[in-house]
């Protein structure tokens, strides 16, 4: 049994009006050092470059999920039925501490580093933390069972299939609150009507045939929000430039460690070995910016140069790429205007499908149940999800570089 507040606590929010919490593990871990470090974390990492209300954070998304997860266990029809008590308190926590191993600007972060965020929120609830003290004085087996459910380890599938399907609590409340603090439109969907028609069949969660509307429109807000607000090219910029900012870093580093002393956020970041749980969570945005400040008077000329541009969003321009034929080319402009390609040159990939019938696995699918109680994929019976399941995957390849390097007419 896990111990009650004396009085349920809830929480202001605008997309679920309130949070509710009733258990006491959930609201100390709520006020851990580690789950509180994500009020310093934009969730859209530097799209508010772009969509200037973006400033929301990881905390209130974590928030969010851990809502919509407690909803599905209390009001899902057959949910709470099928799980006990500790499943339950179990994958509520999995919903609140889900993207405890984010760091700063998600993304661009990830990419120069040897571990995925993922791989923190396990080091994180299962190392030497406070989160973790918190949920093991709870009961000893939490923090692996959270662990599990989030790295979809754990047996009980229905769990992973609430935190991490293909209609699941997280992004269901990314896509709502993204849409919300950008200002667009593209991201609304019933989450209502989507928790109505959910029910419990074979063991796994199901939309019932009358919501299958609702969740053809969830699919399509996927869609939209991808490529109007999570691949807006210049949040891509800010990234290129970002992931050359610490290439260059790197790169002085191993040249010469002395050249960075001083730099203390980032050095553990630039050697090769494993980051400590203690550096990895003292790296938040504010520390981040701060160094970046610091760079700005690096007697390093490449290095100050980017740290300015990322601080006064004198971003790179871009174009898109026709053949590999025209990288060469752009290699040749910016080194002929004095820029060293390696790091004034970068090329990305956006890719993204709105629903991966053949790919994900069983959980991560949607299954809908039919009035006759037969329960089918969901491209098998939505005219449009198959549409888009069949149409070719839509794909934007783009260069980036310093816009005085070529006109280029990009509106920002
Ligand atoms: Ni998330």
């Amino acid at each position: 049994m896990f111990e009650l507040l004396a009085e349920k606590k809830v929480m202001r929010d605008p997309i679920h009006e309130y949070i509710h919490i009733q258990y006491k593990v959930i609201w100390d871990s709520i006020d851990s050092p580690e789950f509180q470090r994500l009020r310093r974390i934009h969730q859209l990492g530097p799209t508010f470059q772009v969509y200037h209300t973006a400033e929301h954070s990881r905390f209130s998304h974590s928030l969010g999920v851990y809502e919509i997860v407690r909803r599905m266990v209390e009001e899902v029809e057959g949910v709470k039925e099928h799980l006990s008590e500790f499943e339950r308190v179990a994958v509520m926590l999995a919903g609140l501490l889900h993207d405890l191993g984010h760091g700063p600007f998600s993304h661009a972060f990830e990419l120069i580093q040897n571990h995925h965020h993922e791989y923190y929120t396990g080091q994180i609830l299962l190392g030497e933390s406070k989160i973790h003290q918190i949920l093991a004085d709870a009961d000893v087996n939490l923090p692996k069972a959270i662990a599990d459910i989030i790295a979809h380890r754990h047996p009980n599938k229905l769990l992973t299939q609430m935190i991490s399907g293909q209609l699941d609590a997280d992004r269901m409340d990314y896509l709502l609150r993204d849409a919300y603090f950008t200002g667009t439109s593209y991201g609304q969907f019933d989450l209502e009507r989507i928790l109505r028609t959910l029910r419990v069949a074979d063991d796994k969660l199901v939309v019932k045939e009358s919501g299958i509307h609702t969740v053809e429109d969830y699919i399509m807000a996927r869609y939209h929000m991808y490529w109007q607000v999570y691949y807006h090219p210049v949040s891509r910029s800010f990234e290129a430039v970002l992931t050359s900012f610490f290439r260059r870093m790197k790169d002085l580093y191993h040249n010469n460690p002395i050249s960075l002393a001083g730099y203390d956020m980032f050095t553990p970041f630039l050697r090769d070995d494993i980051v400590s749980i203690e550096d990895y969570v003292a790296m938040d945005e504010p520390a981040f910016m701060y160094g970046m400040s610091m760079c700005k008077k690096h007697p390093d000329k490449i290095l100050s140069d980017l740290a300015r541009r990322l601080l006064t969003r004198d971003l790179f321009g871009y174009l898109d790429i026709d053949n590999e034929k025209t990288i060469v080319e752009m290699k040749k402009k910016v080194e002929a205007c004095g820029f060293d390609s390696e790091y004034y040159l970068t090329v990305d990939r956006a890719k993204q499908q709105p629903y991966q019938p053949y790919r994900g696995k069983e959980s991560s699918l949607i299954w809908v149940m039919l009035k006759d109680g037969r329960i089918r994929e969901l491209s098998d019976v939505s005219v449009i999800v198959q549409a888009i399941v069949k149409g070719e995957d839509k794909s934007d390849r783009k260069m980036f570089f310093p816009k005085t390097c070529i006109e280029v007419s990009n509106e920002q």
